[in-house]
């Protein structure tokens, strides 16, 4: 972006009525070797219309002229475009006047007789005024990427405290439900109850998104078969109106995400461009292989440069306004009705793709649509996860010694009751260490379920101490987040078992059956 500002060439708007000045001007702009583009206004109105229009780099006004005055333009100036220098050029200013016109903001000041060193001035004027831009600019940048940390961080911290509570509630009322008929009127109301747990649990789930805290399972993954299978749905969601094209490129590279945040991400896009279009239009979804350039280089965050693999979203909708721009992944922005959206689309998005090691570029016009670019990195020998649990099954009771950890009462209370509904035996500890000394007095010990986040020592460094003994167990890590310390660098054990926060009784029992073996034959098993 730098680089190409250097080389363009100065746009000069020039506030002159006398022909013969304006030439003399112009050559000597030639003369000392400016390269340069300029218009030329006289009034009010073409002054007003040039600056919108042309975006000059700087302004050159003579100082009296007969359908407008040199000091009423500056003042319009720099009502608007203050950071854009404006130079007098002037054959009566006088000592005082140019005083006057410094004060009131002018950049400089010439005489008319002497313009040997027109272009030097303007050169420096408009070199200056670019660096002050840039220099904005970059600080903005950083102030932006300040408040999403920031706001990332908030977000993950509320999303797994309300984890927490919500496998509580969650399991409670799956509990209570057992013992009671369908069509009993508590029946309904523990069955809305977690209808509401898992709409909260999905809200969660996207603010930890957003907070890159999500705990995904990325594996490699070709982006157009994700692409092609998307297209049905895609197609029904956006309707009747809207003409959908799809151009997937050819000898692109596998990359390493999570499939079903894939998918998300690409959804949550597609939505956002039929939202902008509700009077129709066109989608265009393509994925190549591309490199990013200056501008992507020097604009997006985490933008790194090389062979990616890009998926693009194009439509002709609404576009957006800077401002809207420079919100758009903020976590609950959003410019829709009450009801209509819950401004954690483009979060998602955003926090997916920078967990992923990506990036996103977006340009977008007001009247003009949108186009969003998702950059990810080509996947360099990854491991292959394991696919996601299979359905549901009745789960026979459950026999063996469990030691569960976890510092969460909410949390840790349901689960010993349902682990002990089910049959198993349960020691419980809330902390790491008391875990340990609790293993010593214990002859046999299957599974240790332990939250991977507590205070003091992690389940991680807990599972390494157990093992110590017991090379044999078993071990479970609940989690309501990928705890950027616990997953980044060397991520647990590969292969290692994850209950996701918050998990409904069900779930648990189905991971600790199918760790104790006995699941097998019931299709539970791996
Ligand atoms: N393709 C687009 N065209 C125009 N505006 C867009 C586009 N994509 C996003 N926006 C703007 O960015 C805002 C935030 O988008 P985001 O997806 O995060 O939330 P939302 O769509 O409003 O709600 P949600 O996705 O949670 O239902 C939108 O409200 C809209 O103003
Ligand atoms: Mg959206």
């Amino acid at each position: 972006m730098k680089v190409d500002d250097k080389l363009r060439p100065f746009r000069i708007l020039v506030l002159e009525d006398e022909e013969d000045d304006f030439d003399l001007l112009v050559r000597q702009l030639h003369r000392e070797g400016i390269s340069f583009q300029t218009r030329r206004a006289q009034t009010e109105n073409d002054f007003m219309r040039e600056l919108g229009e042309f975006t000059p780099d700087i302004v050159i006004s003579d100082y009296a002229m007969p359908a407008f005055n040199g000091l009423a333009a500056l003042r319009i100036h720099l009502k608007s475009h203050s950071e854009i220098p404006f130079l007098f050029v002037s054959g009566t200013i006088g000592e005082e006047t140019a005083v006057q016109a410094l004060k009131e903001g002018a950049t400089d000041y010439l005489l008319k007789g002497h313009l040997m060193r027109l272009g030097q001035a303007v050169r420096r004027a408009v070199e200056e005024s670019r660096a002050r831009v840039d220099k904005k600019r970059l600080e903005l940048e950083l102030y932006h990427s300040q408040k999403m940390e920031a706001i990332g961080r908030l977000a993950g911290g509320v999303a797994h405290d309300f984890n927490n509570l919500l496998t509580a509630i969650m399991g409670y009322a799956e509990l209570l439900s057992n013992g009671v008929k369908a069509g009993d009127p508590t029946f309904e109301g523990l069955d809305e109850i977690r209808k509401a747990g898992r709409r909260a649990a999905e809200l969660t789930r996207q603010l930890l998104a957003f907070g890159r805290k999500q705990v995904l399972s990325p594996r490699k993954t070709d982006v157009n078969e994700i692409l092609a299978g998307l297209l049905k749905l895609v197609a029904r969601l956006i309707g009747e109106d809207i003409l959908l094209k799809t151009q997937l490129g050819s000898g692109l590279k596998d990359v390493f995400v999570d499939p079903g945040q894939l998918e998300q991400i690409i959804m949550n896009l597609v939505v956002n461009s039929r939202d902008a279009m509700p009077r129709g239009g066109t989608i265009i979804l393509s994925s190549r292989m591309s490199e990013p350039d200056t501008r992507v280089l020097g604009s997006c965050e985490g933008a790194r440069p090389g062979r990616h693999v890009v998926v693009e979203v194009i439509d002709t909708g609404t576009g957006m306004t800077p401002e809207t721009m420079s919100r758009m992944f903020e976590p609950f922005f959003t410019t829709k009705e009450v009801g209509k959206g819950t401004g954690l689309g483009l979060a998602t998005v955003y926090g997916i793709v920078r967990q992923s090691g990506g990036f996103i570029d977006v340009e977008s016009t007001p009247g003009h649509g949108s186009v969003f670019r998702v950059f990810f990195p080509p996947a360099v020998g990854a491991t292959v996860h394991a696919p996601p649990p299979p359905a549901p099954v009745a789960l026979p009771p459950g026999t063996g010694n469990i030691l569960l950890v976890e510092d969460e009462e909410v949390v840790r209370k349901i689960a010993v009751q349902v682990l002990r509904a089910k049959g198993y035996n349960v020691i419980e500890a809330a902390s790491g260490v008391s875990a340990v000394s609790l293993a010593r007095e214990q002859t046999t010990l299957d599974l240790l379920l332990t939250d991977l986040v507590m205070p003091k020592m992690g389940g991680r460094e807990l599972a390494t101490l157990i093992r110590e003994d017991r090379p044999d167990i078993r071990v479970v890590y609940m989690s309501g987040y990928s705890a950027d310390s616990v997953m980044e660098g060397a991520a647990p054990e590969a292969g290692a078992a994850f209950l996701n926060k918050p998990f409904t009784p069900q779930e648990l029992l189905r991971m600790v059956q199918e760790q104790l073996g006995q699941a097998k034959g019931k299709g539970g098993a791996r």
